[in-house]
């Protein structure tokens, strides 16, 4: 089995944190660089919060290299009742071993993606903003990847508003670039994050690995089970990022479904709703024929939350 080569965008953000370790410490794929952006927190923020990730996990040789600082066309709008004002509350405050690679992250997809095509999956867990910008710098990406999966976006409830979630509500505009672009898709959303919640029973197992990055990650944990029992119904925390690297990494534990997606840009009160379509829709979305519905993109509707958490654990236990 190749090893595939995890390119991943993210705003840290607890569960991005999550999704880098599991990213570098996985024995299933080599993570080969780390791209940030604005979102969960300000972009320098999110930026010291990877180089901080990145140190806990003593993953030095992996290229930090910061994107863009606010979406496409409106404000930003960042998450800390979620994150904190650091972004990554809870752990005491890490100095980063090092500073970001210089050079703009969207430099860094671009030249990764086109210099080896069809090698570099690309990963998602943030506003879609550096994406979209390297899309519009280089179409070819589009062509390029060997698999671009998100985690974003939503087709019950959302998180933000009533209909749209964070990562999508964040940055619409680019979102819809994305969306529109001629690739496929896979939409790791809220329905499918929202059946993997963090039990206590994982996150002792994780504290029982007994090692730095153990511990560190537990104790995100507990800032984040904190912030959804204080602003949620939800008492075992969602850790949505992971499960957009479980899926390059294991597909199987997924049980995925074939949709066209739309962003809805312009409603006052559902902006940045995914609108997605499901190709097997049993009736045919109304004022909508079957034929002129794209479902090009993938949308997983189940999840193994116990084989997500096992190779956490496992990614986990290599970085001791
Ligand atoms: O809605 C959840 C998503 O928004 C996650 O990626 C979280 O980190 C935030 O970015
Ligand atoms: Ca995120």
């Amino acid at each position: 089995m190749t090893t595939k080569r995890i390119l991943l965008d993210c705003d840290p953000g607890h569960d991005d944190a999550i999704a880098i370790l599991l990213a570098a410490g996985t024995t299933r794929a080599e993570l080969v660089g780390i791209t940030t952006v604005a979102g969960n927190q300000t972009l320098d923020k999110t930026t010291r919060n990877a180089l901080a990730v990145a140190t806990v996990g003593r993953i030095g040789d992996i290229p930090v290299f910061a994107g863009h600082d606010r979406p496409l066309v409106r404000p930003l709008r960042t998450a800390p009742r979620f994150h904190g004002e650091s972004g990554l509350d809870g752990p005491s405050r890490i100095v980063p071993d090092r500073d970001a690679s210089s050079g703009h992250a969207v430099d860094f997809i671009v030249e990764s993606v086109m210099s080896s095509p069809g090698d570099v999956s690309l990963v998602a867990t943030g506003p879609l903003t550096n994406v979209a910008a390297a899309l519009r710098r280089e179409p070819r990406v589009a062509q390029a990847v060997h698999e671009f999966v998100i985690m974003g976006g939503a087709y019950g409830p959302g998180n933000v508003t009533q209909t749209a979630e964070f990562n999508i509500f964040v940055d619409p505009e680019a979102a819809a670039i994305v969306f529109g672009a001629p690739w496929s898709v896979t939409m790791v959303t809220l329905d499918v994050t929202h059946q993997a919640g963090c039990t206590r029973h994982v996150q002792r197992r994780i504290e029982e690995l007994g090692t730095p990055v153990g511990g560190f990650v537990s104790r995100l944990l507990e800032f984040y089970r904190g912030a959804y029992l204080r602003h949620t119904d939800l008492s075992d925390p969602p850790v949505h990022d992971p499960c957009a690297i479980a899926y390059v990494l294991s597909p199987e534990i997924f049980e995925t479904r074939s949709a066209a997606i739309d962003v809805e840009l312009t409603g006052r009160w559902t902006a940045g709703t995914t609108v997605v379509r499901f190709a097997e829709a049993r009736e045919p979305p109304a004022g909508r024929d079957l034929e002129h519905l794209d479902p090009r993109h993938r949308v997983p509707v189940r999840i193994d939350s116990e084989a997500l958490y096992e190779l956490i654990i496992e990614a986990l236990r290599k970085l001791a």
